[in-house]
């Protein structure tokens, strides 16, 4: 080989690796986004409240961007018709999760309905949840239970009015949903409105939320899991434990109630369909399994139906003509019947129906939806999305995209008078609880749940902002997690009729 065979054929070498890249590069484009530097990427556009981030530079990228969020691809959708391109037209490969290293706690994300990917597991979760939870004919069932949670619930309200103490709605409303869930589980109540005795489960499920919702370095740069640097893995099992140990102890109970010679009659709740269901089916659902699918459903249906009935409650303090039109229709409905609102009350009151979407619209309590995850290389508008991308879907900013909603800033409930448009997954610009195979399977519960409280509340009471504080002044400061809280609680006074 003379001196100059090696130069020539590395150039060669060099020229055929550059051909090979950028003819890859020009069948794997990403969609465009900003700048990513060294090795952060584009952490710090995220600022401390990325779903405001992401909307603003979507508005320069479009509404199908792609970040680098240290060394994880993130592509972020922010329009309906790119939602309805992953969550409807390429939904199966997209319905996978990227995981949250702080809830991987307690093996969580090994048994999690929420995360575990779209297989068969999870099938069986899905459908468990379908037909013994949340099916029409259950919910039906527990009409007269989630009504007696609502008395209680006014009740409460009653007793703060008499003592002319302000009312902390988030915190009662939390209260209220944690007594439905636990009673149409475990036909019990797990927490009261006045005590603290309840408090250390109400903390536990609060601070695994926040945990799951604070950026976490080890998520960024996967490499650094084992050492958890933040400390979120270490915290988070020790909450995720506490409320393992509640279920244990219910579980075993019940087990324990059913083997004793004197037991005759099963209460008929989930735990109890739950620990048939082996004797009914071939396949088998272990008490492990059960206590995940309880973690996932109270970790899940909580926090976001009593931060919506807040932000109701909030924005209709702030709009006192609004909260009027509510209660008027509320009680023309129900002024000869001397009851509460019931479930079958709700398709009669459309302005109340209409209160809640549009609060759903501009305060969507998951902002990003769960995390999607790509199964493979998909192919969208022209651009690819790589296998093992994280999906954010931006549902906070589609509620406020100007060519979909006039004066999207304002609380307007009356433009859902004048349309069909419905949150249960058909209607791409408002999504907010998800849509596709992923969507939230205690929808119909939420819906019951929210409609009952907010309209026995209003048809009970009048209220107003507590703390002297105007309607005007009243704080709209959002505080961003895996749920979008308000940023100081809304303490309201009831005003009995
Ligand atoms: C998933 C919203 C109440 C159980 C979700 C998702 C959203 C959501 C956005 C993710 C969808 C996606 O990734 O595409 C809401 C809202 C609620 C609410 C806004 C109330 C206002 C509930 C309730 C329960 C529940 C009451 C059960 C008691 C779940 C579960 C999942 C989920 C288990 C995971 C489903 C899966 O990954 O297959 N929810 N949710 N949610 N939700 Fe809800």
């Amino acid at each position: 080989m003379d001196f100059l065979t090696f130069p020539l054929l590395f150039s060669f070498f060099l020229a055929f690796a550059y051909v090979i890249v950028i003819s890859g590069r020009r069948n794997f484009r990403l969609p465009p986004g900003p700048f990513p530097l060294p090795v952060i990427g584009n952490l710090l556009h995220l600022g401390d409240k990325p779903h405001h981030s992401l909307a603003t530079l979507s508005k320069r990228y479009g509404p199908l961007m792609s970040l680098k969020l240290g060394s994880r691809t993130t592509i972020v959708v922010s329009s309906s018709n790119i939602a309805k391109e992953f969550f409807h037209n390429h939904d199966p490969f997209f319905s996978s999760r990227s995981i949250p290293d702080s809830l991987r706690v307690v093996d969580h994300d090994k048994y999690s309905i929420v995360f575990l990917p779209a297989e068969d597991q999870w099938r069986k979760l899905r459908k468990i949840c379908k037909e013994y939870i949340f099916s029409v004919r259950r919910l039906d069932a527990n009409e007269l239970l989630c009504r007696k949670k609502v008395e209680e619930l006014l009740d409460h309200v009653s007793d703060c009015c008499t003592n002319q103490k302000d009312v902390n709605i988030g915190e009662i409303a939390f209260t209220t949903v944690l007594n439905v869930l636990s009673n149409v589980m475990f036909s019990m109540d797990i927490a009261q409105y006045d005590s603290v005795s309840s408090q250390e489960f109400k903390d536990a499920v609060r601070a695994l939320m926040e945990f799951a919702g604070k950026p976490n370095i080890a998520d960024f740069f996967p490499i650094l899991k084992p050492f958890d640097p933040q400390g979120f893995v270490r915290q988070g099992n020790v909450y995720a434990k506490k409320i393992m140990t509640i279920f244990d102890t219910i579980i075993n109970q019940r087990l324990q109630t059913r083997s004793s010679s004197s037991f005759t009659q099963t209460n008929n709740d989930v735990l109890d369909l739950l620990l048939n269901f082996n004797q009914t089916n071939e396949s088998e659902f272990t008490q492990n399994d059960m206590r995940h699918l309880f973690f996932d459903l109270f970790i899940a249906g909580t926090d976001t139906t009593s931060s919506t009935l807040e932000w109701v409650m909030t924005e209709l303090i702030h709009n006192p003509e609004k909260l009027k039109k509510a209660r008027l229709e509320v009680i023309k409905l129900m002024k000869n019947k001397n009851d509460i609102i019931q479930e079958s009350d709700i398709f009669q009151l459309p302005y109340l129906q209409a209160v809640i979407k549009e609060t759903l619209r501009l305060h969507p309590p998951v902002p990003f939806l769960v995390p999607h995850q790509a199964v493979c290389d998909v192919e969208i508008n022209g651009y690819m999305v790589p296998k093992n991308a994280q999906v954010l879907c931006n549902v906070w900013a589609m509620g406020r995209d100007s060519k979909i909603w006039s004066c999207p800033e304002t609380f307007l409930p009356e433009r859902f008078l004048e349309v069909t448009i419905d949150y249960k997954g058909q209607d791409f610009e408002f999504i907010p609880f998800g849509a596709g195979r992923r969507i939230c399977p205690g929808l119909n519960l939420a819906h019951r749940m929210l409609h009952t409280m907010l309209g026995s509340l209003l048809l009970k009471f009048d209220w107003k902002l507590g703390g002297n504080i105007k309607a005007n002044d009243i704080d709209m400061g959002e505080k961003f997690g895996v749920t979008l809280q308000k940023n100081e609680a809304l303490m309201a006074i009831p005003l009995r009729l």
